[in-house]
């Protein structure tokens, strides 16, 4: 019975799928992060009755910041994290106490348009298709090995907000159930849709 945190900085849209989706699940979302004190996230949490913490990233070394995460995440019995919106880097540090058990969101065909606006960027290239990434998280921005990825064609057509819609779409329907997976160990390589 895994106890997963959802890391978020902002709406928390993805956090809010994932805690639908396991509510009748074995495993549970027993706590939300957030670094940003008006984070959308933290009244969804309310909302669904879910723990959450705040944790300032502001005046302090990253590294402090960390440190508190961990110790909330051990009190909470944390087994995995799952980063859906949280727009800082994790340092090695950190990743040492969850080795292999950090998971994320990007909204493109990575290892295309990481950082914070891989919506714009997919849209701006040029390229005909866009999609999302799902991978484990390591040190860098957006990196770390891929455990899922699907695309959708750019329909220019039909102008960006559409194609950004599509994109939490897709976000909503896969990140529950490929987190699922997850927890239950069930990769043994990567899937490419
Ligand atoms: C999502 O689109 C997620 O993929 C993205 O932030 C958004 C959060 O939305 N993450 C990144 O860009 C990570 N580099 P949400 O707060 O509504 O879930």
């Amino acid at each position: 019975m895994a106890r997963l945190a959802v890391f978020a900085s902002g709406s928390g849209s993805n956090f809010q799928k994932l805690a639908e989706y396991f509510e009748d699940s074995e495993h549970s979302i027993a706590l939300l992060i957030y670094d940003r004190k008006k984070a959308y996230a933290k009244e969804r949490a309310e909302s669904l009755g879910i723990k959450s913490s705040y944790v300032s990233y502001f005046n302090r070394d990253k590294e402090q910041s960390e440190l508190e995460i961990l110790e909330v995440l051990k009190e909470a019995k944390i087994d995995i994290c799952v980063l859906a919106g949280f727009m800082r880097i994790i340092s090695s540090q950190f990743l040492l106490n969850f080795w292999g058990k950090v998971i994320n969101i990007h909204p493109s065909l990575l290892p295309k348009y990481p950082g914070v606006q891989g919506i714009k960027d997919s849209w701006e290239s040029g390229d005909s298709e866009g999609g999302i990434t799902i991978h484990l998280v390591d040190e860098g921005i957006d990196t770390g090995p891929i455990l899922f990825q699907t695309k959708i064609p750019v329909q220019r057509d039909r102008g960006f907000e559409e194609f950004e819609q599509r994109i939490h779409q897709l976000e909503h329907t896969y990140y529950p159930r490929i987190v699922e997976r997850f927890v239950k160990e069930e990769f043994t390589e990567s899937i490419i849709d």
